[in-house]
């Protein structure tokens, strides 16, 4: 393994967003902490993250999770609700799960770790 590679736990699959048959609800859906990790490599607390291609919506939850601003375009209209639906569940539990200052910190040092 090289100093620049980037490690993530085994994606164990709770994360996976599925339908009410137990279908993937989107063929490529990213783990969130890798998407996390990227924000915060190349964004900052109150910027702006425009995804056009923004699938079930990881980036957009990332963001917010960041203190981001986030814009996202799909041209499919269910991978827009799923966004959607994903972004008012995460408004509704904004103290569980928004991403303190001290946790954006920890992150931030992880990311310097690896
Ligand atoms: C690789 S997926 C994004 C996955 C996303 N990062 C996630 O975690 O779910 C790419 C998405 O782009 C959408 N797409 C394809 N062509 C598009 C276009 N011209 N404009 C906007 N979205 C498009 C597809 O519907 C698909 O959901």
């Amino acid at each position: 393994m090289k100093d620049t590679d980037w490690v993530f736990g085994v994606y164990r699959g709770q994360e996976r967003l599925r339908d009410e048959n137990g279908i993937k609800a989107h063929p490529t859906q990213k783990p969130l902490k890798l998407i996390q990790q990227v924000l915060l490599s190349a964004s900052n607390k109150g910027d702006l993250v425009f995804d056009p291609f923004m699938g079930s919506g990881t980036t957009a939850v990332a963001a917010k999770k960041l203190g981001e601003k986030n814009i996202g375009i799909d041209t499919n209209e269910k991978y827009v609700k799923i966004s959607e639906r994903r972004i008012k569940e995460l408004d509704e539990k904004a103290n569980l799960f928004k991403t303190g200052k001290a946790e954006r910190k920890n992150l931030q040092m992880e990311l310097q770790v690896i």
